[in-house]
């Protein structure tokens, strides 16, 4: 049974696609958690999210700034936390405001400890078959619920992934015990 939605994404515009299909969902309070080697794909996902949730303005890598924030119909805060060596330094980034915005944080998973329990985490891979990172190409995207919250609504948001699930995934939505 699956405890994840495995999707896939061919080309940058495809992955921002299936971003602003799932910031259809997205409220203010929630974190999005994207991991994945460097050139995966994560801020090509927070650009397609983004653009969806209102704003006009080019997103672009936090890589150096480590913090930016948007204001689309909500507010926006895009972190990315791979420079940071500590938590310590990753708790003093701020995640004070989460309840008021919608969070996007890069490289997540090196700071598990600090999410609220209720994320939604994105893994982003390269596939078997084109294992080289650059130009257009297919992309693995696991979307993985965390916490309660995201286990209830990742089956609704997997009828909206359809188009991104390919043969493998459910096709039901009880086959996805989550
Ligand atoms: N399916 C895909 N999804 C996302 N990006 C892709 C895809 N195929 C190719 N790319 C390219 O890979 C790169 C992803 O970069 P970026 O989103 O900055 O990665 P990260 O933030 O994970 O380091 C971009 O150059 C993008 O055009
Ligand atoms: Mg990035």
């Amino acid at each position: 049974m699956k405890r994840q939605l495995e999707l896939t994404t061919s080309g940058a515009a495809d992955t921002r696609r299936l971003a602003a299909t799932v910031a259809g969902t997205l409220r203010v309070g929630d974190v999005v958690s994207l991991t994945g080697e460097l050139g995966a794909g994560k801020t090509c996902f927070v650009q397609g999210a983004a653009a969806a949730l209102g704003v006009t303005e080019r997103v672009t890598s936090p890589t150096f700034l480590l913090r930016r924030e948007y204001e689309g119909r909500v507010p926006i805060v895009h972190l990315d936390v791979y420079r940071l060596d500590t938590l310590q330094e990753a708790a003093e980034l701020g995640l004070d405001d989460v309840g008021m915005c919608v969070t996007f944080i890069e490289w997540g998973d090196a700071m598990q400890p600090l999410l609220p329990a209720d994320h939604l985490e994105i893994v982003f891979s390269a596939t078997l078959d084109e294992p080289a990172l650059g130009g257009d190409e297919i992309r693995r995207v696991v979307l993985r619920p965390r916490g309660a919250d995201w286990r209830r609504r990742i089956v609704s948001l997997a009828v909206d992934c359809g188009p991104w699930r390919g043969d493998g995934g459910p096709t039901r939505l009880d086959a996805l015990e989550l």
